[in-house]
């Protein structure tokens, strides 16, 4: 650090800095470059394959140039907390965080996550995942916040922002990485309007929104050339189209494939180790077919932001913040907050615990350890609150709670549900039924749950009418089999290590359900879109093409009626949102148009909802959804309370991709409500434009 920092105090002194950053920082990059030997840039491009941490757990190592104090960059994996470091938080994964709709307790964990980095010398956070969840047999869906674009783009520029107050971030796997079985492989074909509008717009937030200082690219190839080495993705779109300063970092070991396509088409970090790089790039350097200059530009981007982001300074955080009250409490509101309750009829839910005396808890998963994946996004933490946990925590010694862990119930097990006055049923997928591939459990088989699982909902279901599952997985579960034997239903996905307590929690009324599905729950397999994740015989590629529609976009347009639909989930009170009105009528391409709905608690408790703004595009020159998620909102209210809630909406945001002038002078509709398919309130916004207007 010391080194570092007098090498710049020197080429300060010699050019005269005034500040860190803009010419300055470039200028004292100049310099330091200068003063590297091709080897020494080379040896910056590819990662060392780990070092320990002093706990004695690994993170993945990069060097730097102690020579002239050029730090090291540190990097560990973060989707739902810093791996591999016994005791960092475990929060929901990000698909329940996603379904928080709240992109400021994003920022907060985010935020966590890069304060807990730090406090042990990592530098580079290996998150977030921002892949769109085409399909929900996705093995990885969880780690990422959901199907949409927009929705998709707000949690993952507040997430780098906060990560970013600490560390560097990392979105990742650019682009189209929605398969895990022949994630290796396949290659993902579509076209350029799908790629744009679908498939890049959140990573583009992430880097011009977030600040993003670094980007991951994914193994798949799109429309035939890898991630790590296409020319499109990287050279065009990200680093001269967005004009992204950062870098880029290559997927772990299969991610590269060749030296000179890497090296030319924008790669400038290959990880865990040089495969094509090391002593290959520098051949081909002396060959002449790499020319210095690239070496330079990706060194520059690496150093630029070490200065950018003082990675060269001691962290100034202790160990302490590992796991600590506020980081666990924290991973509590997460996980209540994006919680989704989906039934409830009868007035099952709160349970009030004064009420009841005998309380059966059932399931294997009721005290399983259940925080997701196994894969490069497992954590460790200190401790998992239980479903089971959680609940006797919160019912104290005046409730008798019977525990039945497991899925299969014998006689005695029925005759106890049937003396409970309440049943919780705590099930739905684990680790084993989805996750990354090769390292971990790989897609999903289907949707449902397995026979053995949904049995054990009916048995419990007949044997006792005031039942309540509590669901847990990744993404979509179809629940037709057994929703309408139940009273009430609770999706918490993966809920992180305080799961039990948010549990509890909502239970027990303690917290109202605030959640809302950011993926569609369809009724079954016939109503998405197809999902080929089998390899084909023989040595053949993996193909597969990506068409405009997927999630809701696609139900949507096929007119399918979904078991639960994008933006759904319940409260334990009700609300009206009326008034919807806009700041203007008429808007050209560069205005912000404002949005306004009056919200009203129309229950008895304490509440949040979930304004949603949808557009349609009535008479559109080219195919467009029937319906797209372009604002949403958040908002707490007492009961009786009124509150207005305003919407921004950029009006370029309206846009396709597309040169044709089309698109601009039509009548947008803008449809306001609680969820995708309730949508009571209406305005036409008129857009003109004198000229064609694309997105980017
Ligand atoms: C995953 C990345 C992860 C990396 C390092 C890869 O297999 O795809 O998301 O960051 O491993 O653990």
């Amino acid at each position: 650090m010391k080194l570092l920092s007098l090498v710049i105090a020197l080429s300060c002194f010699l050019v005269g800095c005034t500040s860190s950053e803009g010419e300055d920082l470039e200028k004292r990059i100049d310099e330091l470059i200068e003063q590297m030997t091709l080897e020494e840039k080379v040896i910056q491009m590819a990662g060392d394959g780990g070092i320990f941490f002093p706990e004695g757990e690994t993170a993945w190592n990069v060097p730097g140039l102690e020579r002239l104090g050029i730090p090291p960059f540190r990097m560990a994996d973060g989707p739902r907390g810093v791996t591999t470091i016994r005791g960092a938080t475990t929060f929901p994964v990000g698909v329940a965080r996603g379904a928080t709709w709240e992109p400021e307790v994003e920022r907060r964990v985010g935020a966590a996550m890069g304060r807990e980095l730090r406090s042990f010398g990592g530098n580079v956070l290996l998150a977030p995942t921002i892949n769109i969840l085409r399909h929900p047999r996705w093995g990885r869906a969880q780690e990422s916040y959901g199907e949409d674009v927009h929705h998709m783009s707000r949690m993952g520029v507040d997430f780098v922002r906060g990560v970013q107050e600490y560390v560097l971030a990392n979105p990742k796997h650019y682009a189209a990485n929605s398969i895990e079985n022949t994630r290796f492989e396949v290659d993902v074909t579509m076209n350029e309007r799908t790629l744009r509008e679908i498939y890049l717009p959140h990573f583009r937030a992430a880097v011009l929104e977030g600040g993003a200082a670094s980007v991951m690219s994914a193994y798949n190839s799109v429309n035939g050339q890898f991630c790590g080495e296409n020319e499109h993705l990287l050279k065009q779109i990200l680093k001269t189209e967005w004009g992204f300063d950062g870098f880029v970092l290559s997927d772990w070991i299969f991610g590269t494939h060749s030296t000179l396509g890497s090296a030319l088409n924008g790669l400038d970090l290959e990880m865990p180790i040089a495969s094509v790089y090391g002593n290959q790039l520098l051949a081909a350097v002396n060959r002449g077919d790499v020319p210095e200059s690239v070496i330079d530009d990706a060194v520059r981007r690496m150093v630029r932001k070490k200065l950018q982001y003082n990675l060269d300074q001691p962290s100034d955080i202790d160990e302490s913040v590992l796991g600590s009250d506020e980081h666990l409490a924290l991973a509590r509101e997460a996980a209540v907050k994006g919680s989704v309750l989906l039934k409830n009829e009868s007035g099952a839910l709160p349970v009030d615990p004064s009420g009841v005396a005998r309380i059966a808890v059932v399931g294997l998963l009721a005290d399983m350890e259940n925080t997701g994946d196994n894969g490069s996004s497992d954590t460790n933490p200190a401790f998992v609150v239980t479903a089971l946990q959680g609940i006797e925590e919160a019912v104290g010694d005046a409730v008798t709670v019977d525990h039945i862990g497991k899925d299969i119930l014998a006689a005695e097990d029925i005759a106890t549900i049937e003396a409970a006055d309440v049943v919780i049923v705590v099930t739905g997928l684990t680790a084993e039924d989805e996750g990354e591939g090769l390292i971990a459990a790989g897609d999903r088989a289907d949707l449902s749950l397995s026979d053995e699982r949904v049995k054990l909902i009916q048995d419990a279901a007949d044997a006792n009418e005031r039942t309540i599952v509590v669901l847990e997985g990744g993404s979509a579960i179809t629940t037709g089999d057994w929703l309408s034997n139940v009273e009430a239903l609770l999706m918490v996905w993966y809920p992180g290590q305080m799961g039990g307590h948010a549990i509890a929690d909502l239970l027990f009324g303690d917290a109202n359900p605030s959640g809302k599905l950011p993926v569609t729950f369809p009724t079954g397999l016939d109503q998405l879109p197809p999902f080929e994740n089998e390899p084909p015989p023989g040595n053949e590629q993996p193909k597969v093409t990506y068409d405009y529609f997927h999630g809701y976009r696609y139900l949507d347009r096929n007119d399918s009626t979904p078991e639960f639909p994008f933006g759904f989930g319940l409260s334990y009170t009700t609300f009206s949102v009326d008034n919807l009105r806009a700041s203007q009528a008429e808007a050209t391409a560069d205005d912000i148009v404002r949005f306004s709905v009056d919200v009203t608690n129309t229950g008895s408790t304490t509440g949040a909802e979930v304004v949603q703004l949808y557009v349609t595009y009535p008479g559109s020159a080219v195919e467009r959804s029937d319906r797209e998620l372009k604002g949403f909102a958040k908002v707490v209210l007492e009961p009786g309370a009124t509150q207005t809630v305003e919407i921004a909406v950029p009006v370029n945001d309206l846009a396709y991709y597309d040169v044709a002038e089309a698109a601009w002078g039509l009548e947008h509709e803008i449809l306001v409500g609680t969820s995708s398919r309730d949508l009571p309130l209406a305005t036409v916004l008129t857009v003109r434009a004198e000229r064609p207007v694309s997105m980017y």
